[in-house]
């Protein structure tokens, strides 16, 4: 079959790798894709909004499948586009429909998904202007620290750990009024502040059956130690020692069965990856937030782990026969680093000529491109996060140091990645 796949990042070069693998996988195009994906397929230059692109795109290629990286086209309604269009609806799409992809484009959507299927999380209420004086009210007689989310798409930026009422309650008004995190603020979710462990699971399903993926932690912080800004992830490594048949049957009891179950009895359309961030606090699980897509950097681990034909997956979903598959994972460790522009989060610059790809690619890691893009013969930085180097372990510290080694035939002006992903794991 042909597939389009959306998308630019690290995931979608994983994505590519693993589904150009399969024998299932005729053409493969990528949209708009990075230097590292066009070794695997032809990219596009069409931006993953572009709908109409996106589906003229997919006419003239004969596509029959769709898969989504990234949130934004899902809660834009992507796959909405695709069941309503002309001559579109017999693409299969890979990703929830826009009201089921509110799972993650709106907290309170989550929060009430949750809520209304005995999910475990947070205790929390909702404020807009309209209770404004409730709002101020429920911070002030709130325990700290007390978290406060902008409930729609804030880029990675939307949530506040606030650790007196003053600054919540400064937080709350620049929200409501000031219009801090523009539209997406004009709703907040205000939440009990959860302790813990936190850790990323996937669930493939087919809005009645699912599969379990593997688990997988990211380190969001710039620095070492979990210092410093949030990123989009600098690092991920899987299985995680610590998540035992008891603690995954919990997850799946309490989290995977009545998220699924409440999908369907919902009536939500959703076909694709569920990103169920977690917390773990004393060997109990609580949701702290859904994603409607896979995590970056951590399909960089869980990709390699995964030893199925990634086609015969979405195919299965797609058919909603994912009760007929039975997952099997590499029981090797994986980790990933990435490797950032001098700057990042911060401003950084871009065009950068990357030295050494050929020797790292040489050994056995795997070099994920996250924001490349080609020159003639170079290969140039396009983007804060700018590789991603996989490999394999008998244990994370043994993965971990053998993507350190990768890493050291790499470079460019400015690189920065953290020689500490996987700490918690000696
Ligand atoms: P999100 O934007 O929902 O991914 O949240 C960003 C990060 O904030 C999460 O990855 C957690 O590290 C943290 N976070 C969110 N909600 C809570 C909470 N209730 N308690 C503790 N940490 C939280
Ligand atoms: N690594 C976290 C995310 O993809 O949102």
């Amino acid at each position: 079959m042909n597939i389009l796949l959306i998308g630019s990042g690290g995931r979608e070069h994983t994505l590519a790798w693993k589904l150009k693998q399969s024998p299932l996988c005729d053409d493969l195009f990528i949209a708009p894709g990075n230097a590292g994906t066009a070794n695997f397929g032809t990219n596009l230059n069409i931006k993953t909004t572009e709908f109409e692109k996106l589906g003229q795109a997919c006419k003239s290629n004969n596509i029959d499948m769709l898969i989504v990286g990234p949130e934004e086209p899902l809660v834009k309604g992507i796959y909405d586009h695709f069941k309503n269009g002309e001559g579109l609806k017999h693409i299969k799409v890979i990703g929830p429909s826009a009201e089921a992809a509110q799972l993650e484009g709106s907290k309170a959507y989550a929060k009430a998904f949750m809520h209304r299927h005995k999910i475990p999380t947070a205790a929390y209420k909702e404020f807009t202007a309209e209770n404004y004086e409730d709002g101020l009210e429920y911070i002030r007689q709130h325990s700290l620290p007390v978290v406060l989310k902008a409930d729609g798409l804030a880029a990675g930026k939307g949530v506040l750990i606030c650790q007196s009422q003053l600054e919540a309650v400064a937080e709350f008004e620049l929200m409501i009024h000031r219009s801090k995190f523009g539209e997406a603020g004009s709703k907040v979710v205000i939440e009990e502040f959860l302790y813990g462990m936190e850790m990323s699971f996937f669930v493939l399903t087919d809005g009645k059956n699912y599969v379990l993926l593997p688990e997988a932690k990211d380190y969001k912080r710039v620095g070492e130690g979990d210092i410093g800004l949030n990123t989009g992830g600098m690092g991920a490594v899987s299985p995680l020692p610590f998540f035992d048949e008891e603690l995954k049957q919990k997850v799946v009891e309490r989290i995977v069965i009545p998220t699924v179950a409440g999908l369907d009895k919902d009536g939500l359309d959703y076909k694709g990856f569920v990103f169920i961030g977690l917390m773990i606090d004393k060997g109990e699980p609580m949701v702290i937030e859904y994603n409607c897509r896979m995590g970056d950097p951590e399909t960089e681990v869980v990709m390699p782990r995964l030893k199925n034909d990634l086609v015969e997956l979405l195919q299965a979903t797609a058919a909603q026969q994912l009760n007929n598959i039975t997952i099997e994972v590499d029981p090797q460790s994986v980790a990933t680093i990435v490797a950032v522009s001098g700057g990042y989060p911060g401003d950084y610059e871009k065009g950068l000529l990357i030295h050494g790809l050929a020797d790292a690619e040489a050994t056995d890691s795997i070099v994920f491109h996250s924001g490349t893009r080609r020159q003639d013969d170079k290969i140039l930085t396009n983007g804060g996060r700018v590789l991603a180097v996989t490999s394999f372990g008998s244990d994370i510290k043994n993965a971990v140091e053998a993507s350190k080694e990768t890493l050291m035939n790499i470079y460019f002006e400015g690189i920065n990645y953290r020689h500490d992903i996987g700490f918690e794991f000696p």
